[in-house]
């Protein structure tokens, strides 16, 4: 059976924009695949624990040297990994905190990405040890990333692409969900760089839960725009979806 496992982030479950958009884009991916089961890994329900000296120890040196006690330590790093692993797709929903990564999920990576288990180490680099399969990325942030004044850096999607990569999963989408503050470089986006993986019609239905309101993979707060705004943005909407009627990456 195929699996999609949906890694979610944010200590706000179903008040979460991140996990909203992507539990309507995972129901949307499954009409396309019924069969698909879907494993939820909610590391804010249930946290892991950040790597301590016993941990860093275990995982470090070569798996034949380890003592039973050293394989303990390593039993939830292996289960994390195996059900990454034998996921046939991955769905990651966070929010930004600081510019990065919540720290749960970076617990996460400390316990899925590990030298001569997932990676190996030689003179040419690290090369991945799981085979490729899509990985898609929500990203949820309260400001923006571009706009000014106010753009800020975003260290979570370079940072998540390029730690995926070093585990061999380079087939990486992401989407950013942001408060969008200037109309005039919302719509110039738009037009320059119309590449969400997640069709309009789920983030949409994302809208259903929230405040906010949704055009093109980018949030805006319904009450800075007016009406004729609105308007413009649903034309442009339906042009997008038309334009990229949603192949998003992951067999059926
Ligand atoms: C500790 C913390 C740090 C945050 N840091 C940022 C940040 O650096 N940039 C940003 O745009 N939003 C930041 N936010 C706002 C969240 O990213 C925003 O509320 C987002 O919608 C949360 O995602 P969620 O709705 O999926 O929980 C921060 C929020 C918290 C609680």
């Amino acid at each position: 059976m195929n699996t999609m496992l949906h890694v979610s982030a944010s200590p706000r479950h179903m008040d979460s924009h991140s996990r909203k958009a992507a539990v309507a884009a995972i129901a949307e991916l499954q009409e396309h695949r019924p069969a698909w089961q879907v494993i939820e890994r909610d590391l804010a329900l249930e946290p892991l624990p950040h790597p301590d000296a016993a941990f860093v120890q275990a995982s470090l040196m070569p798996d034949a040297l380890r003592n039973a006690a050293q394989r303990a330590v390593l039993r939830q790093s292996e289960q994390l990994i195996a059900e990454l692993a034998s996921a046939d797709a991955i769905v990651l929903s966070t929010p930004m905190h600081n510019f990065t990564l919540p720290s749960v999920l970076k617990a996460w990576v400390d316990h899925v990405v590990r030298p001569r288990r997932t990676f190996r180490l030689d003179a040419r680099g690290k090369t991945g040890l799981l085979h490729d399969r899509p990985v898609r990325v929500v990203l949820a942030c309260g400001g923006s990333l571009v706009v000014a004044p106010g753009g800020q850096v975003d260290f979570a999607i370079p940072y998540l692409r390029y730690v995926f990569a070093v585990i061999g999963l380079r087939d990486f989408k992401a989407i950013a969900l942001e408060t969008a503050i200037d109309v005039k470089e919302f719509v110039r986006r738009q037009r320059s760089h119309p590449t969400g993986w997640i069709s309009i019609i789920a983030l949409t239905r994302a809208h259903a839960f929230g405040r906010r309101t949704v055009h093109s993979g980018v949030l805006i707060h319904a009450d800075r725009m007016g009406p004729r705004y609105a308007a413009h943005t649903s034309a442009r909407a339906k042009a997008w979806r038309s334009v990229h009627s949603d192949d998003d990456g992951i067999a059926t």
